[in-house]
């Protein structure tokens, strides 16, 4: 199973929506597709409660330590051995052991950041404390950025940021437009490649560097579903067989069993 960190410290930047449209994205090229949603908040996993039944199936795991916990550590999150991709949505001020261990988990980091000047100097602070203390340094996750919400690509607002991404060797891959069709993504608990094509299409276009670095570094196993003119039906067969829904850690952590589990 591969794993791919959405996270940032900073909130609102675009994690969710980025998780969330990664999982859709892969869900729709059937791949067995899980998101873990560390977040209290919980919207990856209330997107998740809203996808339409005939959606290709992605499972949840609500990873978010329970209420009242001393959130020193987190839950350890299930998924369904089967897994093949996996998506963690992070919590706006991951720091500490809990950041330590997303990373651990964690065969790329992606990091989107929002425009403004505030953004960027806490996501360059959040890069050096994903260095220092979060383990990335010695890590095989290989990391990138995103900018999100961009309204005027050629803003000299990311300018300093993309010094400073020069002087670490990371990329700065897509730059993802403001765009409503990301909030009604959202209301339906729909990724922008599961939408209209033809009203799409700049959203489709504006992820696809990520999406193509994403997929340049997955095993072959992976090159047919990507592959949009092959069909795969090895794959297909598997994902139907897929055990979805979404679980609840806090259960499976006090009964030790899948009580949640479908
Ligand atoms: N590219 C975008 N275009 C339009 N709205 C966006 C975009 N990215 C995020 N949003 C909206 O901004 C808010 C914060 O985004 P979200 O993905 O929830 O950030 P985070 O998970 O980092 O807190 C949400 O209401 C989301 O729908
Ligand atoms: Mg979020």
């Amino acid at each position: 199973m591969l794993t791919i960190l959405v996270i940032n410290s900073k909130g609102g930047s675009g994690k969710t929506t980025l998780a969330t449209n990664l999982a859709a994205y892969y869900a729709s090229k059937k791949i067995l597709t899980a998101i873990m949603d560390y977040d209290p908040q919980g919207s990856s996993i209330q997107w998740l409660r809203v996808r339409p039944d005939d959606a290709q199936k992605i499972h949840g795991a609500n990873a978010a330590p329970a209420k009242g916990a001393v959130p020193l550590r987190s839950t350890h999150a299930w998924v369904p051995l089967e897994t093949e991709i996996t998506i963690i949505d992070a919590p706006a001020g991951t720091k500490g052991l809990l950041l330590q261990e997303l990373v651990r988990k964690a065969d790329f980091i992606v990091i989107p950041v929002a425009p403004s000047a505030i953004d960027i100097h806490a996501t360059a602070d959040f890069i050096k404390e994903l260095f220092l203390f979060g383990g990335a340094r010695t890590s095989r996750a290989k990391i990138a950025v995103v900018a999100n919400r961009v309204r005027n690509s050629s803003s000299p607002v990311y300018a300093t940021l993309e010094r400073f991404l020069n002087s670490l060797k990371l990329p700065f891959l897509s730059r993802i437009s403001d765009s409503e069709n990301y909030l009604h993504g959202v209301e339906k608990g729909l990724g922008v490649f599961e939408m209209d094509p033809a009203a799409t299409v700049a959203e489709r276009q504006e992820l696809m560097p990520m999406l193509t670095w994403l997929n340049g570094q997955l095993p072959n196993r992976f090159a047919a579903r990507l592959d949009d003119k092959v069909q795969d039906l090895e794959g297909s067969r598997k994902f139907a067989a897929f055990r979805t829904g979404t679980q609840n850690v806090t259960s499976l952590i006090t009964t030790g069993k899948f009580r949640n589990y479908p």
